[in-house]
């Protein structure tokens, strides 16, 4: 069962990433209806600054999420102030939640049946790029939304997405299954793109399992480069005022939402047609001949007769016309810019260009190992994009485009709640390991370093590394290490762990480093040369510490908190 959502008469799979919040911050609406509400209320309330507003608040998002997400990372509202991100998480999953036993409610009633939120498992994705920590974040605002934690599977988007394509000859019986016919040790790359783009290389292995070979990359541009390139010649048409004016002025909101919805089903739209027209007149499709058009709203057209005392909008646009030397492919009509399909097509050619500049530099480093490109995302059912990778990768690799590519990552979701050991390794985004006082070593070893304790030289804070950064790491992953006690007199033993975005952190007040936690052993009553087996361990989305004295086999445990806010990289 997948969910329509409305947005006038735009229908769509997904509603947009949009928060309304009231002064107290409580809920007030999500999606569409947040979009309709903010509209309204900018227009006659006075107080509409002191409500909160997000949109695109992945987008927000994305620089923080991307570095060290905490419990406290901040997130800005359209009115200029930040409010805790995990409260707006909260909110939105809880939206989700209500949402969806409001639906349960009624096929209950439709069907006498007696289904409750205990029969559900819930799987939420994360984007691959966010940090590892986003995981953590993602479940504790689940949480804290009222899921439970033991009905709760976080999971990252191109995993969703390739387990989709995995099992989609479920859905299809022309879909052939792909990964179980690809040869093991074959890589594959999951482009998804949508408003952006996001590209994992994943290695395929023996058990029909994968493990993410390349950590994820995610660029700026994908679905919405479209959108803000036609922005900026809408902008080359009207002024830069207009456009400000049209974008934040409290009047206009709604109708600037409107404005992006209509351009979104005509983009839609405009891009089936060339698509069809192509399957059907192979030989006949001339651009040249097919038109792109959109009516400009009312509200431009008042803006500038505000701004421009000749106040007719036609004659602006026209003169713009004039000197931008568009008059071949574009006019103004009955309120519609009218324009040759050839033109429009030019939006996506930067965006098509940025794209496969990159794939071809990437196919260059991986090499003859790809074997598969699999596009999902929405902006994947483009066929602008669909041909240009095709044709550049033709002969080199398959492209596997799936049915309905653009849920790809919902539908996978539900797939990898049924069987979540499909994908099992990811890349370590960070170093992890603890501080040593190991023998001073003259060659290795600063001198700034040099300590002596109990006449022996040492030296300070050297980070012991467990898990690199870029390492494979999986579930249940340990490393351990036998170390003595090096202070006969001590009563305990204080095990720093440290994180740090470097490859190769020599010492723990490195830059990138920061301390995630200490574990403490007491060492009274035993003997104080005692080894100590120390241990790191990846939960799902922890990790835990272990201390073992070898001696008396006592061991210690400590779970430590990825996502507390005193953890600073430097
Ligand atoms: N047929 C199409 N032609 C052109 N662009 C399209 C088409 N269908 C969708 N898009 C674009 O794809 C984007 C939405 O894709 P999708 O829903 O997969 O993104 P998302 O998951 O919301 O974003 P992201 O993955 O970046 O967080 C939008 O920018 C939309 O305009
Ligand atoms: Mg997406």
């Amino acid at each position: 069962m997948t969910n329509t959502w409305c947005g006038g008469e735009f229908l769509s799979y997904k509603t947009p990433s949009a928060l309304l919040l009231n002064p107290d911050q409580s809920f007030n609406s999500f999606g569409f209806d947040a979009e309709r509400e903010y509209a309204s209320l900018t227009e006659y309330d006075k107080d509409s600054e002191k409500y909160f507003f997000f949109q695109r608040f992945k987008m927000i998002l994305k620089s923080s999420m991307e570095k060290r997400v905490h419990r406290k990372t901040q997130c800005t509202a359209e009115n200029g102030i930040s409010i805790d991100a995990m409260k707006v998480f909260t909110h939105c999953i809880n939206y989700m939640r209500e949402h969806l036993l409001k639906r349960i409610k009624y096929i209950n009633y439709l069907i006498s049946a007696s289904i409750t939120m205990d029969n559900f498992y819930f799987v939420l994705t994360v984007p691959a790029t966010w940090d590892d920590t986003a995981k953590m974040f993602m479940r504790e605002a689940a949480v804290q939304a009222g899921i439970n934690n033991d009905q709760l599977l976080i999971t990252l988007e191109p995993d969703a997405a390739l387990v989709y394509c995995h099992l989609m000859h479920l859905e299809s019986p022309d879909n052939e299954t792909f990964l179980l016919e690809t040869e093991c040790g074959a890589k594959c790359m999951v482009l998804d793109l949508g408003g952006t783009s996001k590209i994992t290389i994943h290695q395929l292995k023996e058990d029909g399992t994968s493990g993410e070979l390349v950590s994820a990359n995610g660029y700026g541009w994908g679905g919405t480069s479209i959108d803000r390139a036609f922005n900026k010649f809408l902008t080359s048409l009207f002024g830069e005022r207009v456009m400000h004016i049209f974008q934040t002025d409290p009047e206009y909101i709604e109708d600037y939402f409107e404005f992006w919805h209509q351009f979104e089903v005509k983009k839609r739209a405009f891009e089936k047609k060339r698509n069809n027209n192509k399957d059907e007149h192979k030989e006949t499709y001339q651009p040249e001949k097919n038109v792109f058009q959109i009516r400009i709203p009312l509200a431009i057209r008042e803006i500038v007769a505000k701004l421009n005392k000749q106040g007719e909008m036609a004659a602006v646009i026209n003169d713009a016309i004039q000197q931008l030397q568009y008059t071949n492919d574009l006019r103004f009509e009955n309120g519609k810019l009218i324009m040759k399909s050839s033109f429009f097509e030019e939006f996506f050619k930067p965006t098509v260009e940025i794209l496969i500049n990159h794939l071809i530099k990437l196919y260059t480093e991986i090499g003859k190992d790809l074997k598969v490109i699999l596009m999902v995302g929405f902006f994947s059912e483009c066929s602008v994009i669909q041909e240009a990778v095709k044709k550049e990768f033709e002969g080199k690799c398959r492209v596997v485009v799936p049915n309905q590519a653009g849920l790809a990552v919902v539908k996978g979701a539900v797939y990898f709640g049924h069987q979540p050991d499909l994908i099992t390794e990811r890349v370590s985004r960070y170093t992890y390991g603890i501080e040593t006082w190991p023998a001073f070593n003259e060659t290795k070893h600063d001198k700034s370093k040099r300590v002596v304790m109990d006449d022996v030289p040492r030296c300070k804070d050297v980070f012991f590394k467990f898990f690199s950064k870029g390492d494979i790491i999986k579930p249940g992953d340990k490393k351990s290490y036998i170390f003595k006690s090096f202070r006969p007199n001590a009563k305990a033993l204080d095990c720093g762990v440290f994180i740090s975005n470097k490859k190769n952190p020599k010492y723990v007040d490195d830059e990138g480093c920061a301390k995630l936690g200490t574990l403490t052993i007491p060492l009274d009553g035993v003997d104080r040369n005692v080894y100590i087996k120390e241990s790191l361990i990846f939960g799902d989305t922890e990790l835990y510490v272990t201390a073992c004295n070898c001696i008396n086999k006592m061991v210690y445990k400590f779970t430590l908190d990825l996502l507390s806010e005193y953890i600073n990289l430097s």
